[in-house]
């Protein structure tokens, strides 16, 4: 079997160390593996696979005879870097927003739009972790019965926000828990016992950037048709993104139907059971590789309407296993990179 000299590129942020964690869950394919982050965290270690690993710095050199290279150091790491490492002959998988909106740059959900991996440039967009989540679940929905148009709201863990968030969330907590004055810097409130209806800046139209991309990376991946309403929460969960979705369908949906279509499609499991009081939460979606689904239920208040709730673990299917699934689909079509 082939196999990769693959890098890591933010290696020692949230993202980053998932991304090592599920390579080697997954058993693909490695040859080399080649953490790489900023000059500051150079010549720390990873463990991967048992053997320890040196952290290099990501810059002009650093990508040579590597094959994949897995970006998740932020959108300024990826302008510059990503085109470099694709240069010096890697397929970039980046996390970042810099390039999923670019035309040439395909937007890849592996169980929605695989195929738009062919004819790549060499750099390969992830979709934001909510988009990612909501599109699994939606779209054997949208090819049985054509959704028009979707409300989301999400509750968004702060892992999305990195590193620096879950230890902020953390430090909250225990000022709490001894009486102490909450500080907050990664977010403009406190974030313990609270729910910020802000993710990412807010632009002209009134939307903020994250609610944006909901809007735009479902244009691009899933359907150009279908109108988005989107709101972004953060909560002060440590991991796992809840979204509230209520979606318009042209043809009239069938409630067991969909649930069997559900329950069928790659990715999606399917927990609904409200006698049982079974329903997905965060924590139940915590280092799981599936997107969970329940609170299924139709919309009387529209012609062809249905609710559901769906929960996703946002560091894993939302960045880091989303990534490993395209190079391994990568793999399986043996896409090449073209610098070679
Ligand atoms: N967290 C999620 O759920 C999620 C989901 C989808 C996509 N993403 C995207 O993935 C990226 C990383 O997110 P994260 O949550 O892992 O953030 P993070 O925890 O802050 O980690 C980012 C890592 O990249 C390093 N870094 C920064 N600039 C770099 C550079 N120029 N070269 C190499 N390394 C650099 C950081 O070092 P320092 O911290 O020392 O600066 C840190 O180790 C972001 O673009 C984010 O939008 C995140």
């Amino acid at each position: 079997m082939k196999k990769y000299c693959v890098a890591v590129v933010g290696a020692m942020g949230a993202v980053g160390r998932e991304m090592l964690k599920t390579l080697e869950q997954r058993g693909f394919p490695v040859s080399e593996i080649r953490p790489l982050d900023i000059e500051a965290n150079a010549g720390k270690k990873v463990l991967y696979e048992g053997r320890e690993a040196t952290v290099g710095v990501a810059a002009k050199g650093a990508f040579v005879d590597v094959d994949i290279a897995l970006f998740s150091a932020g959108a300024d790491a990826s302008l510059v870097l990503a085109p470099i490492a694709a240069a010096e002959g890697a397929v970039v998988v980046d996390n970042s927003s810099q390039w999923r909106m670019d035309p040439e740059v395909p937007l890849v959900v592996p169980e929605v739009n695989p195929d738009a991996l062919d004819g790549h440039k060499g750099i390969i967009a992830n979709p934001n972790c909510s988009t990612i989540q909501m599109l699994v679940a939606l779209k054997p929905i949208h090819d049985a019965y054509k959704i028009k148009r979707i409300v989301v709201a999400t509750y968004q863990a702060v892992s999305g926000t990195g590193a620096a968030a879950i230890a902020e969330l953390a430090a909250q907590a225990e000022q709490f828990a001894k009486g102490e004055p909450m500080t907050a810097k990664v977010y403009p409130r406190q974030i313990l016992f609270n729910a910020l209806p802000h993710i990412d800046v807010f632009l002209d139209n009134g939307y903020t950037k994250e609610e944006m991309k909901m809007v735009n990376e479902t244009h691009k991946i899933l359907d150009p048709a279908i109108s988005v309403s989107p709101t972004a929460v953060r909560i002060p969960v440590f991991r796992g993104h809840s979204e509230a979705i209520n979606i318009e369908t042209e043809r009239p949906m069938d409630l067991a139907d969909v649930r069997r279509l559900l329950a069928a499609a790659p990715g999606v499991k399917v927990v609904d059971d409200p006698a049982k009081l079974a329903y997905p939460t965060a924590l139940d979606a915590d280092g799981k590789d599936e997107v969970f689904v329940g609170r299924l239920r139709l919309d009387p208040t529209v012609p062809n309407g249905l609710n559901m709730w769906v929960v996703g673990d946002n560091l894993r299917k939302g960045a880091a296993l989303n990534a490993v699934q395209i190079a391994e689909v990568l793999a399986r079509k043996g896409l090449e990179p073209k610098a070679r």
